[in-house]
């Protein structure tokens, strides 16, 4: 090992890659070990602290130490049995994939030092435009998720609609949105009441009539709507917002319709997606999350936007410095059109994943989502004491266990008490949410390595889990 030139011999890095390749695949082969773990800070601290290293060490002590303090001390969010949050069942082409990327260290900000990538990204955005049905002229780019993708989205939103005068102009959601959108809003430098959070109908989407009211009353008092923000998949419920409706009213209002799909516009690569997303066709922007329903490593998020002229005005670039990158206009330099100058390429990776295992397989795996949900309700349903809150919606589904003769605050109590329960014993992972003020449990099982029975095995055990907790 030269430790001067940071570089180690070619057998070193043979048999520590091998070791590391290894590992990947008893992580990807294995699926019946548990789900991690959530140590406290302290035991952390006692494992992990340190002193910055002054001299080194072996690689391979190293690496043990990785498979031993944190590896297992991490949740495992693509497990069969995580079904908290929105799991992240990336693959192994695609962790191969971010393992070349970095390993080459592709620079995806400009042409000149990443034409290949520029070019992978181009080809695999629209392949996600195509399937989301924008025209062919729209475009998009790779984000380091939906957060990011949200924000430049929005950011484009704001320059085309309002020339960047923010002063009185407001925008609309409902109350079910995901707060990256209020972020995206104060990042953006809104104040908090310039987007209306607007309560959503009994099926938690946007209320389309709720909504013309308020852009009504916004333009008697002289504030100037100017963008509509649309759910394709809450996080909460799974709900998609009436697209069709939105876009309609958005046209009728000259307003920019934003679609955050980061977690359903995936599911447009699937015929049960396509027809859950009627109307994802209308929008100006969509966000889409590859980290999320396209089985990609983190960090993947992406943004389509119907005309990429406003992206490239609201990030254009003026370094003196970066006039030679910026080269002839077909040639793509990806920078001018979101926040990231120096960007990794997040492309490879789904480019791969597409390519391996084609459109059908990938469209299975997504199917299959939607069918383990729809197995969770099905089962809820023949459980006397469980109550399904919300039907399986895009790979969500919520319920609470709702013993006969309990009161509501009894029955809050046992619930909130539920998800703790299962999840300390590190065999399954879920989340609960809040749904019209109440705690309810969620199951998010889009993982394609989730069986039937690891959804069986879920709800038994919150079975019974509900006789042994206290509350
Ligand atoms: C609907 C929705 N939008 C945006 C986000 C934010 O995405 P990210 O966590 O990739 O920044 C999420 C994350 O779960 C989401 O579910």
């Amino acid at each position: 090992m030269d430790r001067d030139g940071l570089q180690l011999s070619r057998e070193q890095m043979r048999s520590l890659g091998y070791r590391i390749v290894d590992l990947l695949v008893d992580h990807f082969a294995e699926t019946d070990e548990n789900t991690g773990r959530s140590p406290s800070r302290a035991a952390l601290e006692e494992a992990l602290r340190e002193d910055l290293p002054e001299t080194g060490a072996d690689p391979h002590a190293v690496l043990d130490q990785v498979e031993e303090d944190i590896l297992p001390n991490t949740r495992r969010i693509d497990h069969a049995r995580f079904f908290g949050f929105v799991p992240g069942p990336n693959n192994f082409i695609g962790t191969m994939a971010d393992a070349l990327a970095s390993g080459f260290n592709i620079f995806s900000g400009t042409w000149i030092s990443g034409a290949a990538a520029a070019q992978v990204e181009l080809i695999t955005i629209d392949w996600l435009r195509s399937m989301c049905g924008l025209p062919d002229d729209a475009g998009g780019l790779f984000t380091s998720g939906g957060s990011m993708a949200n924000v430049t989205a929005l950011a484009a939103a704001r320059h085309a609609q309002l020339d960047d005068v923010l002063d009185d102009a407001v925008a609309y959601c409902s109350d079910q949105t995901h707060t990256s959108v209020d972020r995206a809003f104060r990042l953006l430098g809104f104040q908090p009441q310039q987007l209306r959070r607007l309560p959503s109908d009994d099926q938690f989407r946007l209320d389309v009539e709720a909504l013309t009211e308020a852009i009504a009353t916004d333009r008697a008092d002289g504030r100037r709507p100017f963008c509509v923000i649309a759910n394709a998949g809450t996080t909460n419920t799974g709900a998609v917002d009436p697209l069709p409706a939105l876009a309609e009213r958005a046209e009728a209002e000259d307003l920019w319709l934003h679609v955050d799909g980061a977690y359903g516009a995936p599911t447009a690569i699937c015929e049960r997606g396509t027809d859950r997303l009627n109307g994802l066709d209308r929008a100006d922007s969509i966000t889409l999350d590859p980290h999320k329903w396209l089985f990609q490593p983190f960090e993947i998020g992406g943004v389509l936007v119907r005309d990429t002229t406003h992206l490239r005005r609201a990030f254009r670039l003026e370094g003196e410095y970066l006039e030679d990158a910026m080269g002839a206009d077909e040639e793509v330099n990806f920078s001018a059109y979101g926040i990231q100058l120096t960007r990794s390429f997040r492309a490879l990776k789904l480019w791969m994943t597409l390519k391996v295992f084609g459109r059908e397989h990938v469209a299975a795996a997504v199917e299959q989502g939607f069918e383990r949900a729809e197995q969770a309700e099905r089962l809820l349903r023949n459980q006397s004491e469980w109550r399904v809150v919300t039907p399986a919606q895009m790979g969500v589904v919520t319920f609470r266990c709702a013993p006969d003769g309990w009161d509501k605050s009894r029955i809050d109590a046992l619930n909130r008490r539920l998800a703790p329960a299962i999840n300390e014993e590190d065999q399954i992972f879920l989340t609960k949410t809040t749904l019209n003020g109440r705690p309810v449990l969620r199951l998010c099982p889009i993982n394609p390595r989730t069986a039937a029975r690891d959804i069986q095995m879920a709800l038994d055990r919150l079975d019974e889990l509900r006789h042994s907790v206290q509350v």
